[in-house]
């Protein structure tokens, strides 16, 4: 009998020392669900945007207004990507070689004299795979159905053209003549020469830099 009621009675404390755990595990789990719920409803909070306008902007003058993009009307872009600048300009000497660049002028307003050149690997690959996919201004993903704004855009920070090199690369065109690296890097300059006169960048600093064997 005392064997029996001492039984009971251990019995009574274990269940309750299970329902004990099991409430705590049911508080627990609902505060985790809540949380869940409270992250998926909640829309991602980014950062604001800065839209550098083309109007009065340094890069904007005779020379260059041909290669200004509007920013507001690109093609299955929903929103004003703001001033930019594309197009091709001649690697110069006795080639029909133009290289294809997107300029887009820094929404930085301390407006930093210098510009930094993005090169995707190759040489060969297009630079647009950089812009479009990795630190440019309009990032649209593998598996997604639209462009959306990047806010940690490069240009963020400075000026960053993106050129698609050497001939032959992308939608720069002309009769494709590079055999070595002396070559690429000849057509590159004969270029960046004409680039730095359009856009008047002479005495900024420049900044080289890209992925893989840029
Ligand atoms: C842009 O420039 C045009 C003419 O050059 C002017 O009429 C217009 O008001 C300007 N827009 C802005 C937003 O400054
Ligand atoms: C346009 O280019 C020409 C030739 O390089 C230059 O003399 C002129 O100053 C440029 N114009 C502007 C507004 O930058």
């Amino acid at each position: 009998m005392r064997v029996a009621s001492l039984l009971s009675c251990a019995a009574a404390l274990s269940a309750g020392l299970v329902a004990a755990i099991d409430s705590r595990y049911f508080w627990d789990k609902a505060r985790l669900l809540r949380q869940q719920q409270n992250r998926a409803s909640a829309a991602p909070v980014l950062p604001a945007v800065p839209v550098r306008a083309t109007n009065g902007s340094v890069f904007h003058n005779a020379n260059t207004t041909k290669f200004a993009v509007q920013g507001d009307a690109i093609p299955d872009v929903d929103f004003d990507a703001g001033e930019s600048y594309a197009g091709q300009l001649p690697i110069g000497g006795d080639s029909d070689g133009q290289l294809f660049f997107w300029f887009w002028p820094t929404t930085n307003t301390d407006e930093p004299q210098e510009i930094l050149i993005w090169l995707n690997g190759g040489p060969g690959c297009s630079s647009l795979e950089g812009l479009l996919q990795e630190n440019g201004p309009i990032s649209w993903q593998a598996g997604t159905y639209a462009p959306v704004r990047n806010p940690w855009s490069w240009h963020h920070l400075t000026n960053v053209v993106y050129i698609e090199q050497p001939v032959g690369t992308g939608f720069s065109t002309g009769t494709v003549t590079a055999r070595n690296e002396d070559d690429v890097a000849d057509q590159f300059m004969g270029f960046w020469r004409h680039f730095v006169d359009t856009f008047g960048l002479h005495g900024y600093k420049v900044f080289i830099t890209g992925e893989s064997y840029a």
